[in-house]
């Protein structure tokens, strides 16, 4: 570690969400990048620029990994490339979080899992969303019956977007696919509320490379209760979340996965709970990851692999049902 207090982060590849996930990284005082690796020594030097000064830039991501000045790796590379990049890390010994989604499929996944628990290394999925303050609240409601019996989840999100083909939503050699970009939050945030679905059902529109750009699934749950969720890169979807028991009903406006406010209905009565945001909300997930770190901890209780790994299955599922696959999905491990 950099010093006693001080966290020594090593960013792998300078995209978008490096970009936003450094930005709010400077906002923590026990935080400090200090590396930064690219395919090209121009981005890492630019990136260290503009997010992190006096970091050593790399034009690799495996020197990151190897820099002893790191104390944990981000990974924030297309997920196609998760599974070699987090696997180069475990290979020095440093610790993972990694962008969603984990890998492209349950089978990568659960290897990448395996070793990272044999050689007991920290690791984990960087779901934001399940760091987020008011989604731990929604959560506890749920869980404590502040909602009754739940029944129903829905969820959404999406957006019109004119991607270029190279782009790694729609670039099937990237893991293009509206689900694993943007289904997974939806389905994560079914499971947090009613846990593992018995029942999958999926339609979508698949684009002429093979991958899905327009997509819902719905799932059935032993106790009766369904989710109905969906995601897109073709319309302009309200990105709204709901949870209904037969108590009352959380709702959860547009940008519900990282939620700034949520209303809770019971009866008559309307309850509004709030957040004031930390930066973009990327510190939450970096302050869990770091808290596990200090505490020795090599799994974050709030993003459980087992977790992880059992929205892998279902989304390895909804594929199947729409004959979406990828490489990965042959590749001997
Ligand atoms: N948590 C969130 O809110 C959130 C939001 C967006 C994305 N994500 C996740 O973060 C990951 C990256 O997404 P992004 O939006 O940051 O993507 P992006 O802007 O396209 O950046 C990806 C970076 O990966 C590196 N890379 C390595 N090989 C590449 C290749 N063959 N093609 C393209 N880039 C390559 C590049 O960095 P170098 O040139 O520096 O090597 C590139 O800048 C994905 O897994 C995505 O699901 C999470």
């Amino acid at each position: 570690m950099t010093s006693p207090d001080t966290i020594g982060w090593g960013i792998v590849a300078t995209g978008n969400i490096a970009r936003a996930f450094a930005a709010d990284l400077a906002l923590l005082p026990d935080a400090r990048v200090t590396a930064v690796g690219s395919r090209s020594l121009e981005s890492a030097s630019a990136f260290a620029a503009e997010y992190a000064p006096g970091a050593t830039t790399y034009a690799s991501y495996g020197e990151v990994a190897d820099d002893p000045d790191v104390d944990i790796v981000y990974v924030a590379t297309p997920h196609a490339l998760h599974y070699t990049d987090v696997l180069r890390c475990f290979d020095a010994g440093k610790p993972v979080l990694c962008e969603k989604a984990l890998t492209l499929s349950a089978r990568t996944s659960a290897h990448l899992v395996e070793q990272a628990r044999r050689r007991g290394l920290f690791f984990m999925e960087a779901m934001w969303m399940r760091c987020n303050p008011l989604v731990q609240q929604i959560r506890d409601l749920v869980r404590d019956g502040g909602l009754g019996r739940v029944v129903q989840v829905r969820a959404d999100l999406g957006f019109a977007a004119d991607l270029p083909p190279t782009h790694r939503l729609v670039d099937p050699a990237l893991g293009g696919s509206v689900l694993l970009d943007m289904g997974i939050y939806p389905l994560t945030f079914a499971h947090l509320m009613l846990g593992d679905p018995s029942t999958v059902h999926a339609v979508a529109e698949i684009s002429d490379r093979g991958i899905d750009l327009n997509t819902a699934f719905v799932l059935g749950y032993d106790d009766g209760a369904v989710a109905a969720l969906s995601c897109s890169t073709t319309g302009w979807t309200p990105c709204t979340a709901s949870i209904a028991g037969d108590a009352g009903r959380i709702d959860v406006p547009t940008r519900f996965h990282c939620p700034q406010r949520f209303n809770l209905r019971r009866g008559d009565d309307t309850e509004t709970f709030t957040l004031n945001t930390h930066g973009r909300g990327y510190t939450y997930e970096a302050v869990e990851a770091m808290r596990c770190l200090r505490d020795g901890l090599t799994e974050s209780p709030l993003v459980p692999l087992d977790d992880t790994l059992a929205i892998m299955r279902v989304m390895d599922t909804i594929r199947g049902q729409l004959g979406v696959r990828f490489a990965e999905d042959d590749l001997t491990l």
